[in-house]
């Protein structure tokens, strides 16, 4: 037998323990092809014929998204990208989980491209039944355009975890008791898009695309979706509360307190002066 199919053997059998243990939960790294759908633009998503890979492009017609064909609740969905080189000005490449409806439950990674040499933004956000208004944004501590970085938001029902390259850097726990909404409610599907946000994205909206840098192309691999589907109630129990460890808390101190450049939680004049709730508790 060859070493790739003893490889195939081992694998499915892991698998099979995994849907023996929790039902429905998905140990996968999912394949663009057989798992998401172009949903915006659908002639600017290309898709290798492994499924493996996937390119969005934005260009003077249009921008596109892909949805996950499945809707989860909890997990941890992952994803490696390469973000726009050189001129980026304008842009916004994203990477999402989102319910629908007005009353909309939504965890953002987005990344706001800049001029050629300037740093990208990276931008964080989480919306509760219809209300977000809870950015926090980081400058990347490595060039998110020249290789692939690895972006996971771990979601369960007592916390959300921000990873780059396996680093958290935002927490955004449960405090559902001191009456902050936390999206728990809502199954939500992964989106990854890119689209123009010359309007508001970079310095504030005063840098325009420059089209004659187009096309623009993020390039994404490796999506993992280990993450329970919606319709499994009982797969919630593989992705239990948690907190970080001691290394995990101390790795994400340092990368805020040099790469935060912006946080709600300091912008009180936004909130009348009285910041969220939250903002006076532990988020780590
Ligand atoms: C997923 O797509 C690949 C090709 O892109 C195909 O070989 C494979 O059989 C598909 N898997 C499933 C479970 O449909
Ligand atoms: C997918 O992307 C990886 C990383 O860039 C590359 O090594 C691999 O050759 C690509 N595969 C296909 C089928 O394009
Ligand atoms: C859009 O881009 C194409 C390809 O670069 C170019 O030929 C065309 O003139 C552009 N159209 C506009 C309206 O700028
Ligand atoms: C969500 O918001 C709606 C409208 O503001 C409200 O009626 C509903 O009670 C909220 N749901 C939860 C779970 O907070
Ligand atoms: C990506 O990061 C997550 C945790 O942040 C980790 O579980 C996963 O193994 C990483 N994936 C890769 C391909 O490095
Ligand atoms: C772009 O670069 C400027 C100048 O370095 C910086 O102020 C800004 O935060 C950067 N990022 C965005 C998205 O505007
Ligand atoms: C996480 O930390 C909070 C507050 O510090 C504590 O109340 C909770 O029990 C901890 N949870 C776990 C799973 O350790």
């Amino acid at each position: 037998m060859a070493n790739t199919d003893r490889m195939h053997l081992v694998a499915a059998a892991l698998l099979v323990l995994v849907l023996l243990d929790s039902c429905s939960l998905l140990l996968v790294h999912a394949n663009f092809g057989n798992d998401t759908v172009a949903s915006w633009g659908a002639q600017n998503v290309v898709i290798s014929p492994d499924g493996q890979n996937l390119t969005l492009t934005l260009n003077n017609q249009t921008g596109c998204r892909i949805d996950s064909i499945n809707q989860f609740m909890f997990g941890s969905i992952e994803m490696q990208i390469k973000l726009v080189q050189g001129n980026s000005a304008g842009t916004v490449t994203s990477y999402y989980m989102s319910s629908d409806g007005t009353h909309h439950d939504e965890i953002d990674f987005e990344f706001l491209g800049n001029s050629t040499g300037q740093p990208y933004v990276i931008h964080t956000n989480v919306f509760a039944n219809g209300t977000g208004n809870r950015e926090q944004q980081f400058y990347p501590w490595f060039d998110p355009s020249s290789s692939f970085h690895n972006y996971t938001i771990h979601w369960n029902p007592s916390q959300i975890v921000w990873s780059i390259d396996g680093t958290p850097i935002r927490v955004f726990r449960n405090y559902e008791n001191l009456g902050v909404p936390f999206p728990r409610r809502q199954a939500m599907k992964a989106y990854s898009s890119i689209w123009n946000g010359e309007d508001w994205a970079t310095q504030g909206g005063r840098v325009k695309i420059d089209w004659s840098s187009a096309p623009f192309v993020a390039s994404y691999t490796h999506l993992g979706l280990r993450a329970c589907l919606s319709s499994d109630v009982q797969c919630v129990s593989a992705f239990p509360a948690t907190n970080l460890t001691s290394d995990q808390q101390t790795a994400m101190a340092n990368i805020r307190s040099s790469y935060m450049m912006y946080d709600y939680c300091k912008d009180a004049t936004r909130f009348n002066g009285v910041v969220p709730l939250e903002c006076s508790q532990p988020q780590n």
